[in-house]
Parts: structure tokens; sequence; C-alpha cells
């Protein structure tokens, strides 16, 4: 099939990719000149794995290219998918200007018949606005649908979340429509729910911040963990294996951060407001998330007793592993936390230092482990990169001043640490007061 995607972005990107590699032909347009160009030259915006050799092959077998023309786009999707950002605005609402733009854009461009499906992720509700500001700006009598296909596409592992999804959600007006979509995701062999626009966006919305209050149920239960002496890690475990609950999204941790679950979660709290429903469930999940990076960095002091004239070794700034994504990451508040305490902060990431470089200030960045627990009084982790699970703990030992570990992921084993000298405070592993 012939599509075209609207946004190169994390969401765009890997969709136009991922469908070019199904065998379909897909034009990617973007406002943006200069990651077009980019784009062209084989250069990726950002780190996703996987994601490089899927837009190389595509390029290379001529089922995927880039242009800037938008124009372009609409004379060859007969699918067109919107991508384009949704930001935050002050009051947590979505600012969903560029969809409008888009809209307005595809509208001028429409000659026959198109399908626009909406895949940002937008309040309910947006779908009746694209197709008004279609009506407005679109030739009489030229047919098109608008549907939604939310994404549910987790950073660093989203190529193999696109192509095994637990799920395709098809929000449709027409037999058309869905016929159109069913047809584009049939090679995935998925279970599809097929349903109306509004439902579809919910749907969406709702999935996230569903995950947003999961994560802070455990990092809550993680506080009660500390203050017992219980191990969270086995409390997620026997909860996990209800197949009610599930064991996803119950690692205790720094909290959520990313683009998407700290965005949506705002977002679908006003939109509940404007509804007049206070959603004091998500409000809850979302000052437990700020209190829950407090508590670390308390944590980080309590354990040094004072962070002025300390060093804290920082491992991992990236939002999550397998990402260079700094977005609302943790790190970005836990770092200007311990700076404020008068922490000298040295850090490294496997893949985030570029971003890290304009983003930080008066932070050491480091080429390795290694190089950031030299002289270091505490070893923190944010990120859980594979690469740091299995380090060599004797070698960490003699670099540091003092042999501190707060890990603020539990990717270590708490025993294993202490037998090796270290002093260890994990999330949630009975510890003590939080
Ligand atoms: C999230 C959703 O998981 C995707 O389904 C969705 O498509 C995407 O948002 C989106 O809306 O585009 P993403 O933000 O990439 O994906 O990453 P997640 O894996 O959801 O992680 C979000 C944050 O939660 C990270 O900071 C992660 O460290 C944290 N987290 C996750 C925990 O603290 N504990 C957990 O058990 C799981």
């Amino acid at each position: 099939m012939d599509i075209s995607i609207i946004g190169a972005g994390h969401v765009g990107l890997v969709t136009g990719a991922c469908f070019a590699d199904l065998g379909n032909r897909v034009v990617m347009v973007d406002h943006d000149t200069k990651r077009i160009t980019a784009l062209k030259a084989g250069t990726m915006p950002f780190y996703e794995p996987g994601l490089e050799e899927l837009v190389h092959r595509g390029v290379a077998d001529k089922r995927l290219r880039f242009t800037s023309s938008m124009k372009e786009a609409v004379d060859q999707g007969l699918i067109i998918f919107i991508c384009v950002g949704t930001p935050s605005r002050p009051n947590g609402e979505a600012d969903l200007s560029a969809v409008e733009h888009v809209c307005r854009q595809i509208a001028s461009a429409l000659r026959s018949y198109r399908l626009i499906v909406e895949k940002s992720t937008v309040p309910v509700e947006t779908g009746e606005w694209i197709k008004r500001t279609m009506q407005l700006a679109v030739r009489k009598g030229v047919p098109y649908d608008v549907a939604s296909n939310p994404e549910f596409l987790r950073e660093g592992q989203a190529v193999q979340d696109f192509m095994n999804p637990d799920r395709i959600v098809l929000g449709v007006e027409s037999k058309r429509a869905k016929a159109l979509l069913l047809e584009l995701y049939q090679p995935l062999k998925a279970p599809v729910v097929v349903t109306d626009v509004k439902s579809a966006e919910l749907i969406k919305h709702a999935s996230n911040s569903f995950l947003a209050v999961k994560i802070s149920f455990i990092n809550a239960i993680a506080q009660l963990c500390d203050w017992v002496g219980a191990d969270v890690v086995k409390v997620a475990e026997g909860m996990g294996l209800d197949k009610r609950i599930g064991r996803a999204f119950l690692d205790a941790g720094v909290g959520y951060g990313g683009f998407c679950l700290p965005k949506d979660t705002a977002a679908f709290i006003r939109i509940a407001e404007k509804h007049g429903f206070d959603f004091q469930l998500l409000k809850a999940a979302a000052s437990l998330n700020t209190e829950q990076r407090q508590r670390f960095v308390k944590r980080i002091a309590q354990t040094l007793w004072n962070l002025n004239t300390k060093t804290v070794g920082v491992l991992g700034l990236a939002f999550k592993p397998n990402t260079d994504d700094l977005r609302y990451a943790p790190s970005i508040e836990i770092i200007q936390m311990l700076q404020d305490e008068g922490a000298a902060i040295r850090a490294f990431d496997p893949k985030a230092m570029a971003q890290a470089n304009g983003l930080f200030t008066g932070v050491t960045f480091c080429r390795d482990v290694y190089e950031t627990a030299r002289g270091a009084d505490c070893l923190v982790v944010i990120t859980e990169w594979n690469e740091f699970k299995e380090l060599d703990f004797a070698r960490i030992k003699k670099l540091m001043r003092q042999p501190v570990i707060v890990d603020g992921r539990n990717i270590y084993d708490p025993d294993s640490l202490r037998r090796l000298g270290f002093r260890y405070v994990g999330i949630g592993r009975g510890q003590g007061s939080g």
C-alpha cells in the first residue's frame, strides 16, 4: 500500500520504517528540513535499537523515502498517518497546534480519497476537531475519512513492539477506513480492537495513565517495604503472578519519566477536569511520582550524612535504557536536587552523553562506569542499562572514596554487594525508614 507519514519523530520514523519493511511504499515528511536532509543521508535523529537498519533497508529497496513537501506526501499516500508532536502546555493540556496545522495542509493538498489517521497521542475528541478543520479547507466533493490508530510503542524497544504488538486499536467511522487499516495491519497477525474514534483515543490515554498508576502504586508499596523491612522485588513477584495483576510495570524505582507517561497523565487529568471530573487517582499517581525523586535524593543524603562536599557518580541519564532520550528523564530533577544540596556530580550514560552535554551544567561527564566511580562517595543508578548490571565491583571499590551504592532501579542483589564490602541501598529493599 502507499502510505504517508507526517512527522519523523520517535513514533513516525518507527512506524514508517516498519511499514516499509512490511512491503509498503512509504513517504515520510517533516517540516524540520535538517532532519529530512540527515535522514536522506542515512543519519538517524535519535537512537532506537534496530531502527537504523530498517531505515537503510527501506531506502535501499526503494520502499522508504523522505521529503519536505507535504504535497508530495498527500499525493502519494492513500493512508496518511499524522505523527506530529503533542507537547504539554503549562496547565498539562496537550498542545495540538501542530496537529491542526498539518490537517490544514493535508486538506488543501487533497485531490482524491485519502484516509487520515491520527497516531499522535491526542485527547479524546481530537478526531472531531480534525474533521472540522479538514472541512474548512478541503475542496468540495473530495472524499476522505478520519480514523484513530494509537501507538503503543515503548522507546528502546519500539521496533519490536511495532512488529509484535499486544493489540492494534482501530477507531474508524466507515467500512472503507476499516477495510484499509485491517489490510495494512494484516501481516502482523495481532488481535485487533475495532471501535469508534473516541473510544480509540481514550484507549491510548487510559492505557498510559494506567501504567503510570501501576508504577506509582509499586513505588508507594516500596516505601512501605522500607519502613517495615520487606522486599518490594518479592512483593512485586508475588503480586505479579496473579494473572489479573501481571508482573509488568511493577518495578519500583526513581519514578516514571519520558515524553509519554508524565505528559499523557497530565493531559488526561486536564481532559477529565474539562468534563467536570476530578481525577484524583491520577493526580495522586503524578504527585507520588514527583515525591519519589525527592525521597530518592533524601535517601542518598541520609546515606552520605551530608551531601555538601560529597561526590556522587551517576550511572544512567536517559529516562530508560536503550534510548538516548532525556525528555522528562528522572536524572534531570535528581541531579539538580543533588547539586542544590552541594554535591559534585560525575555522570555516565551509554547513549545519552551527546544530548546530556547541552542539558546539564556543572556535571563532569565520564567515559564509562569506572571513570564515574573514581573518587566518588557514592554511585547512584538512575537508568537500568544492561551494561551496569555486570561490573568489576572489586575495581569499583578501589576507585571510590567510599564504597556506597544507591540503586534507584534495584538492579543489584543487596546481599552480594554487601558481601563485596559495599553499603547498598535500594528502593524498597527493607533498609529502614524512607
Ligand atoms: C510508554 C508506553 O509504555 C507505550 O505503550 C506508549 O506507546 C508510549 O509511552 C507512548 O505513549 O508513546 P515509553 O514512555 O517509551 O512508553 O516507556 P515505558 O516503558 O512506558 O517507561 C516509562 C517510564 O516508566 C520510564 O521512565 C521507566 O523507567 C518507568 N518504569 C516503567 C518504571 O519506573 N517502572 C516500571 O515497572 C516500568
